[in-house]
């Protein structure tokens, strides 16, 4: 059963809003078949119809456009909004409904608000900045990786690695103190979860944004430090650029868009390289494929596969098909990476493809700001537990690996593996 989309009245059926009857197939989203490669009807229905109409998960219609000239003409096009309050906007999770409407950040907002909010962002994402983080993020993954080998053989490279990485790189960036971590992984885990109840959303949203997070930018606001939340406080808050609400909703954004995604990507990677071992091997042999490496994770894990999320702010001709003003459209990037035309052999992975063409960070004016800090802090992580653990191998079979699907964010439950260090000794 769809579970309800908390913006639309529960009388209201999806059928009975529907402005077609959908098939099982016009379902967004299906389930995979396989846990690397995106649903396969994705790409038999879009060869007929690149751009279709879909119900949603909560029961509300959208366009879904799969192919990867019309995702990328689109991501591209002035007429696509990505402002996150307008009624129709495509819902990821009952709580990222509530976050983006009520702490709206530009990642959910059009030119020119969103141009003059990305513009005081941008600086943190520099070349400078992010090799300034690189030391942080090298001690980050090797003090992981100590603390797995102390205890023992038998590792969960989600919960020992993949889960705290991201989380430790984004609260140092931003300061937040490590005392905190574990919380914050358990809200940005519900945060991006379809399975929250509404209920549970709206209170755990406050309690996220009324309660810690603005506590912790008064504390910073008190006492300043050298991160990210201290300098928009700053030089933002304090001279009225910006209110509480905005350091706050920022703050939200920062915390959930740079964390889960790169959770995602490293779990579901690190998994990719282990079931594929020739390619891990390869990567061991030759970590100067570390670069391309990473592109080729990124293309092929996709983790962001909710899709690219606009409304239409008017009438737009694409594709042989009129989208209306008003209408929801998803964008579905991961298939679109799994274009032969555009990527040969599409779904084999390949560490030495460097697909840089790929469209896992998006494209246009919402491209993700954090990439150059993603790409670095992947190609560190992957780089490290690679060398340092040469012998590691998993112990279950894919079949019986717990990925999360319910999730607007691909990810692992779990990764168990043997580190093979005591063979080493
Ligand atoms: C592997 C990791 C990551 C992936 C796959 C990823 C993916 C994406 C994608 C696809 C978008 C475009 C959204 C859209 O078009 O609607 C995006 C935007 C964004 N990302 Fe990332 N991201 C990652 C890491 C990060 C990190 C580390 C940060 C911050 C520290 C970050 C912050 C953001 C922000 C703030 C936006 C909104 C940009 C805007 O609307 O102008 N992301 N990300």
């Amino acid at each position: 059963m769809p579970e309800p989309n908390p913006t639309v009245p529960a009388s209201e059926t999806p059928e009975a809003r529907c402005p077609f009857h959908a098939g099982p197939e016009d379902r967004f989203p299906l389930p995979r078949q396989h846990p690397f490669h995106p649903p396969g009807q994705y790409a038999e229905r879009g060869r007929e119809a690149p751009i279709r109409q879909v119900l949603q998960w909560n029961g509300s219609p959208a366009w879904f456009v799969t192919s990867y000239a019309l995702v990328k003409a689109l991501l591209m096009d002035a007429r696509t909004s990505a402002d996150a309050t307008h009624p129709s906007y495509p819902a990821q999770s009952p709580a990222l409904v509530l976050a983006r409407r009520d702490y709206q950040a530009f990642a959910q907002m059009d030119p020119p608000e969103h141009t003059v909010e990305r513009k005081l962002l941008t600086p943190e994402f520099s070349a400078k900045r992010v090799e300034e983080m690189r030391p942080k993020v090298q001690a980050i993954a090797d003090r992981l990786i100590d603390r797995m080998m102390a205890a023992g053989d038998a590792a969960d490279l989600v919960r020992d690695y993949a889960a705290p990485l991201p989380c430790q790189v984004i609260c140092t960036l931003l300061g937040v103190p490590e005392s905190d971590h574990a919380a914050l992984q358990g809200w940005s885990a519900e945060i991006s979860s379809r399975s929250t109840a509404p209920e549970r959303a709206a209170a755990m949203i406050r309690e996220f944004c009324d309660g810690y997070l603005t506590t912790l930018v008064r504390r910073k606001n008190a006492q300043p430090e050298d991160d990210l939340l201290s300098r928009l406080i700053v030089e933002q808050m304090r001279p009225g650029h910006l209110s509480e609400l905005k350091v706050v909703s920022l703050a939200r954004l920062f915390l959930t868009a740079g964390h889960e995604s790169t959770t995602g990507t490293l779990g579901v990677g690190l998994a990719t390289l282990l079931y594929h071992p020739d390619q891990l091997e390869r990567l061991r042999c030759e970590p100067e494929l570390i670069g391309s490496a990473v592109e080729e994770i990124l293309r092929f894990t996709d983790v962001t596969h909710a899709g690219r999320l606009r409304i239409a702010k008017e009438d737009i001709e694409i594709g042989g098909v009129t989208i209306r003003a008003g209408d929801a459209i998803i964008m579905h990037q991961a298939t679109a990476n799994r274009e032969a035309a555009i990527f040969a052999d599409p779904h084999r992975f390949d560490i030495s493809r460097n697909p840089r063409q790929h469209l896992a960070f998006g494209m246009g004016i919402h491209r993700c700001i954090g990439q150059p800090l993603a790409r670095m802090e992947l190609a560190v992580a992957f780089n490290t537990i690679v060398q340092r653990l040469p012998a590691m191998r998993p112990t279950e079979t894919l079949e019986a690996l717990d990925f999360h699907h319910g999730m607007a964010i691909y990810g692992l439950r779990a990764l168990p593996v043997r580190l093979g260090t005591l063979a080493a000794i």
